[in-house]
């Protein structure tokens, strides 16, 4: 991953504990509405992927293990990782876009809600993404994926030559003279992969993205809710699909790109398409991006006006994030995807410890604070939830009393230690075992190898039933805790 060139290191900074009285009178373990629900502490974990399903996407004993262990430390809410929307393939990622996924999502629900005593809710994260192939060998992509034009022709200055020549001969150019004959696209689907954008309506299936994904979430969200789980979180953040459409790069000159009333349309659409079928009893809200961190990509103000939006509309809850995105993805090896957490943007989203002269820790928190600055001026009070970096309570509760969000999420922290938010609440903050946002999880997460944290090897190795990972050498699931 990217690392800002400062590289100062940081140790975890949790700052003072509560005692369980000064936990008890806390903004942070207080309860707070959801639209039609209550979340009875404003503690939450987001989204994050562990790849434990089956190949098709079906809950299986390790995903229940994996949310039952976080509901054991009964945060207010837990965010199922972001589970796909479509009928297509995706790894042991989880998926909604059947009938049949919904006996193992209803078992999800039953699982965390028992855990939990019944303290912590559990949403599902609703995601769409586009193709995006793995980085050719620069042979094969020569010979088999690149279309030869009459530029390349041209190009070459070589018009009659036969198609199989031009193809042997570009095999054998070096980088820079291929920089002045491919265009653009063509160079990075050699040297990245090729990926789909919702700006390439050439294509029918991106053209129709606007007539078909409303329907597909909204199929989606109906299953999360016959499932029993509490509510549901559009994926608009990070890399996919309906993030793209937010984003400034989209052009799209269908209604549904260019300016921000015209991106914001989708999400809004795809928003009143889910709410009509799931009706007002169910909270739907969603994940967006404070800034997407690149160049000429959306910024906090752009955050803004999306956010006053989607406010608008009435949405039940705004979740910012930040970055994650492909625009500045580093170069994959040949035969691996790119990832959109391997540049500044994917610094942004989940920053570790080396870091500058601000640190890893909040950076999320003064973007967020504006959000919901122009969110609350327009006269809404959507829950905003912040996250990045958060590991301590006197933090998570200066913010809620700062006003800067009305819920605070830690992802990496709830990992290292699920029971955090316990500890916390009982007085026993001195036992939360801190994470050290070394990233080790996140370079799981990068191969789709099962997530799992380091930490977790080092302690209790005498505990009794220690679940491993199928090479014997990682603990699947955190250490138990006895209060
Ligand atoms: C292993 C892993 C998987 C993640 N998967 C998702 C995901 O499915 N959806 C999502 O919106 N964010 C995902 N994230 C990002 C986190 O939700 C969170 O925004 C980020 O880690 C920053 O918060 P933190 O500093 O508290 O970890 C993931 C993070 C990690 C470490
Ligand atoms: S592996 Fe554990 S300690 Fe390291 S960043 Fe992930 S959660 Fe934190």
């Amino acid at each position: 991953m990217w690392k800002p060139p400062e590289k100062i290191k940081y140790e975890p900074q949790p700052g003072a504990w509560p005692s369980k009285e000064q936990a008890s009178e806390s903004l942070w373990f207080s309860p707070v509405d959801i639209g039609p629900i209550q979340l009875e502490q404003r503690t939450w974990v987001p989204a994050m992927v562990p790849w434990r399903s089956t190949e098709e996407g079906i809950v299986t004993d390790e995903v229940l293990a994996w949310y039952e262990r976080f509901a054991k430390g009964q945060p207010g809410c837990v965010v199922v990782e972001a589970t796909g929307i479509r009928e297509v393939p995706s790894g042991p990622l989880l998926r909604i876009g059947h009938d049949r996924f919904i006996a193992g999502l209803k078992e999800l629900a039953d699982t965390v809600h028992r855990a939990s005593e019944g303290h912590t809710k559990l949403f599902i994260q609703l995601i769409d993404f586009l193709s995006i192939r793995r980085r050719p060998e620069a042979e094969k992509y020569f010979q088999r994926f690149l279309q030869i034009t009459d530029a390349h022709r041209e190009a070459l200055g070589v018009v009659d030559w036969p198609e199989e020549k031009i193809r042997e001969h570009l095999s054998t150019l070096e980088d820079e003279a291929l920089d002045d004959i491919l265009e653009e696209r063509e160079l990075e689907s050699l040297r990245m992969g090729a990926r789909e954008r919702v700006t390439d309506t050439e294509l029918d299936h991106i053209r129709d993205l606007p007539k078909v994904l409303p329907g597909l979430f909204a199929d989606a969200a109906e299953r999360a809710q016959k499932a029993g789980l509490d509510g549901v979180e559009l994926h608009y953040a990070h890399a996919y699909t309906m993030a793209s459409f937010l984003s400034r790069k989209n052009d799209r000159d269908d209604g549904y790109g260019g300016t921000r009333e015209n991106r914001v349309r989708l999400p809004l659409e795809v928003y009143a398409t889910v709410r009509e079928r799931v009706g007002h009893d169910f909270p739907v809200g969603c994940r967006y991006l404070s800034d997407e961190i690149f160049e000429d990509g959306n910024d906090v103000e752009d955050a803004a006006y999306i956010g006053v939006e989607l406010a608008r509309a009435g949405m039940d809850f705004l979740s910012i994030s930040r970055g994650g995105k492909f625009e500045d993805a580093k170069q994959p090896g040949i035969g691996e995807a790119a990832y959109p957490y391997t540049g500044r943007s994917g610094y942004e989203c989940m920053p570790g410890h080396f870091s500058d002269e601000f640190g890893p820790f909040g950076r999320n928190i003064k973007p967020t604070a504006e959000i919901k600055k122009a969110v609350n001026a327009a006269g809404f009070d959507t829950p905003i939830v912040v996250a990045g970096g958060i590991h301590g309570f006197e933090i998570a509760e200066k913010i809620l009393q700062n006003g800067e969000a009305d819920i605070v999420a830690s992802a990496r922290q709830a990992l290292a230690d699920p029971d955090w938010f316990l500890k916390t609440r009982l007085g026993k903050g001195s036992e939360v075992r801190l994470c050290t946002y070394t990233n080790y999880c996140e370079g799981l997460d990068q191969k789709h190898k099962v997530v799992t944290c380091k930490l977790w090897d080092r302690v209790d190795l005498d505990q009794p039933d220690i679940q491993m990972s199928a090479d014997g050498k990682r603990r699947l699931i955190a250490p138990d805790w006895q209060a």
